[in-house]
């Protein structure tokens, strides 16, 4: 089983992996880094089954794997961050929900041999 976690470098998203990894998922880490910290997952890297990459979710994103679940955790998270980044926010939350809910629609059925869905 294959998980996507969005904001994956955050103080929430970064325990996640970490307990997905140790119930035996893989796990893609997907963060932009706009206010998590590469640091968080330091310790992830090179386990097996993690990999990271450095995205913005309010911009699609398209992979060739199958993925069995998204987990959605990117936003900025604090009255200060909203405020240094307000209309970023304003973007994951719209956007990069819209983005991550078509991903997991794209991958339906993935392991069954059924077409993506458009
Ligand atoms: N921490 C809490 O107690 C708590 C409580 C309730 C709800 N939440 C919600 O859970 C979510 C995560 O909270 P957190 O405390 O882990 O915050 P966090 O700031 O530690 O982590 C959020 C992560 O999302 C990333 N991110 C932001 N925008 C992104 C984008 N467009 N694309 C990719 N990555 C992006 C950031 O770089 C960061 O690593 C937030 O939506 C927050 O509002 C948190």
């Amino acid at each position: 089983m294959r998980a996507v976690v969005t904001g994956g470098a955050g103080f929430l998203g970064s325990h996640l992996c970490e307990r997905l990894l140790e119930d035996g998922w893989q796990v893609l880490c997907v963060d932009n880094l706009v206010t998590g910290v590469a640091q968080n997952v330091a310790h992830l890297q090179g386990r097996k089954g993690f990999e990271s990459i450095q995205h913005n979710v309010s911009e699609p994103l398209y992979l060739n794997d199958a993925v069995d679940g998204v987990l959605h955790f990117a936003s900025p998270a604090s009255p200060v961050d909203y405020a240094d980044h307000p209309i970023a926010t304003l973007k994951v939350g719209t956007l990069g929900t819209h983005n991550m809910l078509g991903l997991a629609r794209a991958k339906r059925g993935f392991h069954h041999g059924l077409p993506p869905r458009p």
